[in-house]
């Protein structure tokens, strides 16, 4: 599946305008650029921080029974950069091996917190035959900031990934 063309939407923002596609045609150039993987998902995470309900944006790594923090972009570290895969949306999104979408992270006891701000949050599993080798984590300070839009792009750009991890 081709990024380009595909998701259609504008954003507006107080810096100007930001498309789905615009951001899919980079991510699309990086990830099929041959660099350093650590590289590419360093990108990733900074030029998915360009749409403007994406807060902060993570990749974690499936290692053994938990999850690594392997790339990340935001106005703040977060402490959790291992994650056992019992705990946490990030590990209930392995475990289902499907994009788990939190409309207010308040309501979900699965919620592991990070940042004061975060409100809502998508986390979409990278599978591999199935199997889960990574995933994208997305927080936002918006309140049910995620659209079947953002899922769809998301799930895009972790089929983009899988085979370069
Ligand atoms: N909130 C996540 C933990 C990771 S931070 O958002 C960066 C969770 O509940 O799994």
């Amino acid at each position: 599946m081709k990024g380009v063309g595909k998701f259609g939407e504008v954003m507006g923002t107080g810096k100007g305008k930001v498309s789905y596609d615009e951001v899919a045609v980079r991510l699309e150039k990086i990830i099929g650029s041959g660099s350093d993987v650590k590289a590419i998902t360093d990108f990733v995470c900074r030029e998915l921080r360009k749409v403007p309900h994406y807060s902060w944006v993570g990749i974690y790594h499936v290692e053994g029974s938990d999850l690594v923090l392997q790339s990340w972009s935001g106005p703040f570290a977060t402490e959790h950069t291992r994650i056992p895969l019992g705990q946490g949306i990030c590990g209930a999104a392995v475990a289902a091996r499907e994009t788990i979408v939190v409309p207010d992270v308040r309501q979900d006891p699965r919620y592991l917190r990070c940042f004061l701000n975060t409100q809502s949050e998508v986390v979409v599993p990278i599978l591999r035959d199935g199997e889960p080798l990574a995933e994208i984590d997305v927080d936002s300070d918006r309140l049910s900031a995620f659209t079947p839009t953002d899922r769809m792009f998301l799930e895009w750009v972790a089929q983009t990934l899988e085979p370069i991890l």
